[in-house]
Parts: C-alpha cells; sequence; structure tokens
C-alpha cells in the first residue's frame, strides 16, 4: 500500500447504539474522543486525513429507528438526522414543497454516495462548497440538538463558526432538521457549477427562494456556497429586490450585487474571477427560472437510486460494540461469516484483509471512483467510506456473489462485459457491474439516461464509457 493511502487515525471502538438515549449516554461518557456517525461519507475520510485529532470511539447512529423519517409537521418538514440524500430525493413530500433541497440532495455525489450521506452530515461538516447547505440556509431551516438532559434548536444560518467549525457542542446530536415548507405565494431553486455532472465538488453553487404577491417580490434569500469560509447571504440583492417586479432589469441588477457582494477565492477548481462570474450568470438564471415558473424544468422524472428493495431503510435495531477483538458476523454472498479487526478499519479493508474476498478495488479510498462498490442491505455502496462494524448484523453481496444463479459462471451483466468488450484493465469492472446490476433490479428497462446516471459515480482510467452502456443495455435485453 502507497503512504498516501495508509489509514491516518485509528479508531479503537465502534459502538452502535439502538437508541437515541444510548447514542447521548456514549457520546456524554467517552467526551471528546467520541464522534457521531451517520454516513460517515465525509467522517472516513476526515479520520484517514488526520483532521479529527484525538477520536478513537466512533458512535454509529444508522441502527437507530425513527432518526430516518421524513414528517409532514403542516407548515414545515421533519427530516431526521439519518435521513439520506436519496431518501429526500425520493420524498415527494421534500421535492413538492421543499424543491431546492431534493435538488441539492440529487446534486451530492454519486448515488451510491447518497445512499450512505445524510443531509444532517452535511451540515455538520460545514464545509462551505456542501450543497444541501445553501439550500436549508435559503428555506430558512434550523436544527434541533439533543444532548443528555438538553435539547436546543439553532437556525442553520447560525450554526456555523467558521471554516468547517459549527456551534454544536461536544455531546451534542443533531437530532432532526425543520424546513419551513414553501407556501402557495413562494418559489425556489437550487443551482450549481461542478466541472462533471457527478462526484463533483461546487465550483459555486446557489439556493434561491423568492416570495411573491402578484408580480412583486415581497421577500427574498439567495444564499451563496463555495465562495467564503462558509455559506453566505447575498444580502444587498435580496434587499434590492424586495418590493420590486421580478422584471428584466431588476433581475440584471440583482446578479450584479450578488457578485459584487463576496470575494471569492482561487483554488483548485476556479479562480476568484471565474467564480464572481459565474456567480452573476447562475444569479440571473436562478431568477429567471423563478420568474417564469421553470424551477422544476430539470428534475428527472426517475431519478436513479441503486438502492434494491429496502429503500435505504434503518436496519433494525441492535445494539452492539466492536474492538478488534469483537467479531463482525453478518451474511457475505449468501454465506454466514464472522471476522474481527473490524474497529479501526473501513469496510474494503475488512473484506480484501479480514474476510479474504479480494475482488472489490480500491481504486480512491475516498469515495470518488466507485471501484469499492458493494451491496450492504440490498443498496450499491462504497466499501471504502463504511465503517467495517456497520456490516455486523447486515447482509453483504460483493462481486465474488453477483453470479447467484449456480447454474451460470458469470451473471448476465458480467457476460454482457465480456460480450461487448467493456474490459481493459478491468481495474475498475467490478465496481460498474455492482452499479449496473442494482440499476438494472430497479430499471428493468432503463434508458440511455438512467444508464449513465446509474454508473455515474464509476469511474474508468483506462476505456471510454461507451461500452459500458452498451452492456449494461445488453443485459436488460434493450
Ligand atoms: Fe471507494 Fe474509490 S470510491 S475506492
Ligand atoms: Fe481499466 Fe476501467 S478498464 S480502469
Amino acid at each position: 500500500m502507497h503512504d498516501l493511502q495508509r489509514q491516518g487515525q485509528r479508531i479503537r471502538r465502534h459502538e452502535t447504539p439502538a437508541s437515541v438515549e444510548e447514542a447521548l449516554a456514549l457520546l456524554a461518557d467517552h467526551g471528546p474522543a467520541a464522534r457521531a456517525v451517520a454516513g460517515g461519507t465525509d467522517l472516513l475520510v476526515e479520520l484517514d486525513r488526520g483532521v479529527r485529532d484525538g477520536v478513537e470511539v466512533l458512535v454509529d447512529l444508522t441502527r437507530i429507528p425513527g432518526l430516518d423519517r421524513i414528517e409532514d409537521g403542516g407548515d414545515h418538514l421533519r427530516l431526521g438526522g439519518l435521513v439520506t440524500h436519496n431518501q429526500a430525493v425520493a420524498s415527494s413530500l421534500v421535492v413538492d414543497r421543499a424543491l431546492p433541497l431534493a435538488q441539492a440532495c440529487l446534486e451530492i455525489g454519486s448515488p451510491a454516495l447518497r445512499n450512505r450521506a445524510t443531509i444532517a452530515g452535511n451540515l455538520v461538516t460545514a464545509s462551505p462548497a456542501n450543497d444541501t447547505v445553501s439550500a436549508l440556509w435559503a428555506l430558512d431551516a434550523r436544527v434541533w440538538l439533543r444532548s443528555v438532559g438538553r435539547e436546543r434548536s439553532v437556525p442553520v444560518r447560525e450554526l456555523f463558526a467558521g471554516l468547517r467549525q459549527t456551534v454544536i457542542e461536544p455531546g451534542e446530536l443533531l437530532v432532526s432538521i425543520e424546513v419551513p415548507a414553501l407556501g402557495p405565494g413562494q418559489r425556489g431553486v437550487f443551482v450549481k457549477l461542478g466541472q462533471r455532472r457527478a462526484q463533483a465538488i461546487s465550483i459555486v453553487h446557489l439556493a434561491a427562494v423568492l416570495s411573491f404577491d402578484g408580480d412583486g417580490v415581497t421577500a427574498a434569500s439567495l444564499a451563496l456556497g463555495s465562495v467564503a469560509p462558509t455559506v453566505v447571504s447575498a444580502d444587498a440583492a435580496e434587499r434590492y429586490l424586495v418590493g420590486r417586479p421580478l422584471d428584466a432589469a431588476a433581475i440584471a441588477e440583482a446578479a450584479r450585487l450578488a457578485a459584487a457582494s463576496v470575494t471569492p477565492i482561487d483554488d483548485v477548481r476556479a479562480t476568484a474571477v471565474y467564480r464572481s462570474y459565474e456567480i452573476e450568470v447562475m444569479v440571473r438564471r436562478a431568477l429567471t427560472s423563478l420568474r417564469e415558473e421553470r424551477q422544476q424544468e430539470r428534475w428527472p422524472a426517475n431519478p436513479v437510486f441503486l438502492w434494491g428493495d429496502d429503500r435505504g431503510a434503518v436496519a433494525p435495531a441492535a445494539s452492539a460494540s466492536h474492538d478488534d477483538g469483537t467479531p463482525v458476523v453478518c451474511t457475505i454472498n449468501g454465506a454466514a461469516v464472522s471476522a474481527g479487526r473490524a474497529a479501526g478499519v473501513t469496510l474494503l479493508d475488512w473484506l480484501r484483509d479480514e474476510v479474504g474476498l479480494t475482488g472489490t478495488k480500491e481504486g480512491c479510498a475516498e469515495g470518488e471512483c466507485g471501484a469499492c462498490t458493494v451491496h450492504l442491505d440490498g443498496a450499491a455502496v462504497l466499501s471504502c467510506l463504511v465503517p467495517a462494524a456497520r456490516a455486523h448484523g447486515s447482509v453483504l453481496t460483493t462481486i465474488e456473489g453477483l453470479a447467484s444463479d449456480p447454474t451460470q459462471s458469470l451473471h448476465p451483466l458480467q457476460q454482457a462485459f465480456v460480450d461487448q468488450f467493456a474490459v481493459q484493465c478491468g481495474f475498475c469492472i467490478p465496481g460498474f457491474l455492482m452499479s449496473g446490476d442494482r440499476l438494472l433490479q430497479e430499471c428493468p428497462r432503463p434508458t440511455r439516461d438512467d444508464v449513465a446516471l446509474g454508473l455515474s459515480g464509476n469511474l474508468c482510467r483506462c476505456t471510454g464509457y461507451y461500452r459500458f452502456y452498451d452492456a449494461v443495455e445488453q443485459a436488460a435485453g434493450s
């Protein structure tokens, strides 16, 4: 293993509480040494890079029942702390009444990443590039935080103390997010500029929510991300819009004011000059779409999830505690497996090093390439971003178990990859097959766009993608 790929920080214990109270007690007991983990898609990378100094215990929330609910509160929606981005995308409540949030969720990573990554986690990581932050900011959402004997709520706009810093105190858990529902006179939209259509960190993102009385704007909220240490409001543009009809001149001036209101940074993704230019373009287009009521025109009729039959539901509650001596007991490819040394490693490393299943590959080890895709309780996930102990009590399928029909040596999708000459070095292929299989289960007759979306989280460095698409279409019989 290359030095750059070595894990930076060792977790010595993985706790799996079955209730919020149990989780709070664990956080209180372990103090700063404990960190709550839900999807883990940010936290595992941060731990690997040594960003979370002193964390030795993970408190895994993903077995706590009820925390993954989306509830209709009348004038607001309440999203539990375990609601994933895919759950929000699939929710008609979120799409119909908090469209910018649904749109932001669909922009996060890839389908397999969205099966694990949570909206609450996106807030807690506190990166200004996190897409849902600007949506929740513009919608004027608030979070509910619990600790032992205490509960409080904080507006999302007051949650951030600086770059990657929040006001969440040690021992506090973000248990829900309250999102005001858009009313009949309100419209909202989220737009993002990235370098590609999936797995892209924002260059700039924008959420806009306007209230109207006839043609006149009565309230405006414009939240900009990836342009400052935290998400920021375009205050001058907001003030300018209120009390005016949303005509072309007002839109142009608001866009100019928004671009002038921030001083973006130069970084590896874009220059400051380019960001400023794009802010003006994006604000103009977003406001025009709201004026013309086209904010939902790009919403896909059939989003792709890759989550199998259980739709990403929380697995049944079962408390557990793992250190290196405690075996993880689960079912892999139809066989019972019990293996230890899982406390501080990823599911990918555990599968390869402790279980001996080396078909699953490590490309990037940070959720970017999809080479490590496996099925966890039916859903495609990136095993490099799943703590190994999360597999306890779960059902997994790896590439070795894909061809489950004993009369066939290859799964029909594997055969199609062979027939279509879709393989060069083969390193990325297990991930493509695991994603393709979930796509075909979810969508037996996919369109070309469905195939492209289903495979959008999988990168190949040595061949083109058309043969992959052809292979999936062959397997679908289309
Ligand atoms: Fe897991 Fe690249 S996404 S190894
Ligand atoms: Fe070589 Fe995809 S076939 S990386």
